[in-house]
């Protein structure tokens, strides 16, 4: 079993706290991603799991075995980096056998199957293995040198795959690639975390980016960190749908969510509505089980959050308008991207906000018409705290 764990983990460089009381249970064959913008802690999270930075407060164990005190050889995990330094004069053969033919020092006894010392035969089965399933067996003898960027992280990815690690740690792998080698590789990651799997071989991955689109793609789910802080840990449909505050909720997705307020909470014959306090034509009536949330904060003020694509044009719409779900726009710029069209409009109150419509929308620059909000997906935060409320 590669389950990892961490257990209110914290990491301080002097005073300073990059990492604070973080809980994590990774299961066994999941592939988690770490996501969050620079600086937010996620390498170090990586770097304290491999042992390769010691842990200020907290536990960390890996296959139900609290590794605190192992050194990095002994916790039987493999780590690819984004600098992925290849030996040049070693064939791509060489390059992946190299960690294999390591003889290393015996270090105590956890683990011990890390320091079998392989035969040239078992080193062989192992890496014609890994270069199968990642396409490398034409490239064995090649210099890194002879190979396109892609081919080399492969070769990179290769070196972890041949040690047949209890977890594989990854911190940001494709972000020296262009951005099309990207796509591709991403995609023959999701590929091998499944035939590692098939082959019987542990698959657990920890995989750290700051972009949510290769998190969205890829983890079965995604933890998402600021601060140093976990703000949310679930699978990405449900970071989409119901992030846990504005933080998760602006960083994932693409345009980001339209967050805009605080609208003050009013209710009147049985209905809910949400108005600005600077313009009257910013005043929406929330649907039914949104009402019932809100109801007792009448009186009060939230943010208010839509994604651009819950924002229609009305030749876009696809149902009529509900009633109180509609509000005047001014569009200053209007982007068209091939598959939709992007606008970026001035809703009442002077919200600068984005929209997302199907491309052969007839709504032009300079445009204004009555925008239709799809309110059972909208969000609400509390003003101060920025938690959703729903
Ligand atoms: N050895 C160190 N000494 C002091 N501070 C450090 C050290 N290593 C990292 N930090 C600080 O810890 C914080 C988290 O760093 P970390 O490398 O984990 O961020 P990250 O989320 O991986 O960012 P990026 O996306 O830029 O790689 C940063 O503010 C960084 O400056
Ligand atoms: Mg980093």
């Amino acid at each position: 079993m590669a389950q990892v764990d961490l257990s209110e983990v914290t990491k301080a460089f002097g005073e300073t706290v990059v990492v604070r009381d973080v809980s994590l249970e990774i299961a066994d064959g999941e592939f988690l991603v770490l996501v969050g913008p620079s600086g937010c802690g996620k390498s170090t999270c990586l770097r304290m799991i491999a042992g390769l930075e010691e842990i200020t407060s907290g536990k960390i164990s890996i296959g139900g075995r609290v590794v605190n005190d192992v050194p990095p050889q002994d916790r039987d995990i493999a780590m690819v980096f984004q600098n992925y330094a290849l030996y040049p004069h070693m064939s791509v053969y060489d390059n992946l056998a190299f960690g294999l033919r390591l003889k290393r020092a015996p270090t105590g006894k956890a683990f011990p199957r890390t320091r079998r010392v392989y035969s040239e035969a078992e080193i062989r089965e192992r890496v014609d293995r890994a270069a199968t399933m990642l396409g490398l067996t034409e490239y064995l003898l090649r210099k890194p040198r002879q190979l396109s960027g892609g081919q080399r992280q492969r070769v990179a990815l290769g070196r972890a795959i041949v040690r047949e690690p209890q977890v594989f740690l990854m911190d940001e792998p494709l972000s020296n690639l262009d951005a099309k080698l990207r796509v591709q590789t991403r995609a023959e990651l999701i590929l091998l975390h499944d035939q590692l799997r098939e082959a019987g071989k542990s698959n657990t991955m920890v995989y750290v980016t700051h972009d949510q689109v290769e998190a969205m793609t890829m983890g079965d789910r995604i933890a998402v960190m600021k601060d140093g802080l976990l703000q949310q840990c679930d699978t990405p449909l449900t970071l989409y749908r119901h992030p846990a505050n504005r933080f998760v909720a602006e960083f994932i997705g693409s345009p980001q969510m339209n967050v805009f307020g605080p609208l003050q909470i009013s209710r009147e014959n049985g209905t809910v509505r949400l108005r600005d306090a600077k313009d009257a034509a910013l005043d929406l009536t929330l649907p039914a089980d949104k009402a019932a949330a809100l109801a007792e904060y009448a009186g009060d003020t939230v943010l208010f959050g839509i994604r651009p694509e819950d924002i229609a044009a009305p030749d876009t719409a696809r149902t009529d308008a509900a009633a109180g779900a509609t509000m005047p726009v001014h569009v200053q710029v209007r982007e068209p991207l091939g598959s939709t069209v992007q606008l970026h409009l001035e809703a009442p109150g002077g919200y600068q906000i984005t929209s997302v419509l199907d491309a052969d929308s007839k709504a032009w620059a300079d445009d204004d018409f009555e925008a239709v909000l799809d309110l059972d997906k909208c969000h609400a935060f509390d003003p101060s705290t920025e938690v959703a409320l729903f």
